[in-house]
């Protein structure tokens, strides 16, 4: 166990399957109670609720959509009535995520990738608040991209609403570092996931994104996995409003 979570109410979004399944699954594995949000993938989050529970942990699986202001607050009402109050927060549920050409470009393209990366953290966020505050402690976990540092052509849409992703998190550092609680951005890499995999994956594309990267090979689930243990735990109690980029050193800021 790399990170003593025992007994921690964690919440990941997006956790049916890619990273917000390694993430659960590496929560648990620290000892925490985990809350496996998924959208569609009913039994896609039961697989990942099971192997949990095989391995000695706790998981519950949990339906919503994150960019509803009710279902976000049905989602953590049931997560509370389930674990107790929600003490780390993994905001990492994403939809898709098409390129777009600017002439092409529409504002629906844009809101769609806001309502992800803004709406929903502020809904997330703002319904775990009040618990947080009152226990002075709380871990709000982002899950960007590296794409902000460097933009990424059409794809300007989901590159924005990353950014705007980073902003939120170093505001809200400031503003609830105060109440103890802390707001950081893990900014992974291009971590192949199922959706890269099987039909459509582009290894040619990956050997040369792994070939970019100062270490030379692509990141796992389990690697950014593992830096949201860590955010999570004790050993990150003095970090706050910081991105950590897990990318291989890809980029340096
Ligand atoms: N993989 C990468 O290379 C990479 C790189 C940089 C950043 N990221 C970031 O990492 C995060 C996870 O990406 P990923 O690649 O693991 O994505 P993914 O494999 O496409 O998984 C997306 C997850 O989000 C869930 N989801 C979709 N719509 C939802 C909604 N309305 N409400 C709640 N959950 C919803 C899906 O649930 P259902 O399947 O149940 O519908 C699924 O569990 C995202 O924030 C992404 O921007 C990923």
């Amino acid at each position: 166990m790399a990170h003593d979570l025992s007994k921690r109410v964690a919440l990941v979004t997006g956790a049916s399957r890619g990273l917000g399944a390694a993430i659960a699954r590496r929560l648990a594995a620290s000892g925490a109670r985990v809350a496996v949000n998924y959208f569609a993938g009913r039994e896609e989050a039961g697989r990942v609720v099971e192997e949990i529970r095989r391995g000695g942990g706790e998981a519950e699986a949990f339906q919503a959509d994150v960019r509803e202001e009710q279902e976000v607050a049905r989602l953590v009402d049931g997560v509370r009535a389930r674990f107790g109050p929600i003490e780390v927060l993994v905001i990492n549920a994403t939809g898709p995520q098409p390129h777009v050409k600017l002439e092409e470009l529409t504002w629906r393209h844009c809101l769609d990738q806001l309502e992800f990366f803004v709406k929903s953290p502020v809904l997330l966020a703002q319904a775990v608040l009040p618990g947080m505050k009152e226990r002075r402690a709380g871990r709000i976990i982002q899950i960007g991209s590296e794409v902000f540092e460097q933009g990424v052509p059409e794809f300007s849409s989901y590159v924005s609403a990353k950014g705007a992703q980073l902003g939120l998190t170093r505001s809200w550092a400031l503003e609830l570092g105060p109440h103890g609680i802390t707001v950081n951005l893990v900014a992974p890499g291009w971590v192949p996931v199922e959706r890269h995999l099987g039909e459509g994956a582009n290894p040619a594309a990956m050997q040369s994104y792994a070939a970019s990267n100062p270490l030379r090979r692509m990141g796992t689930p389990d690697e950014i996995g593992d830096a949201v243990a860590f955010l999570a735990s004790d050993a990150a109690r003095f970090i706050t409003g910081q991105k950590l980029s897990v990318n291989g050193g890809r980029t340096l800021a």
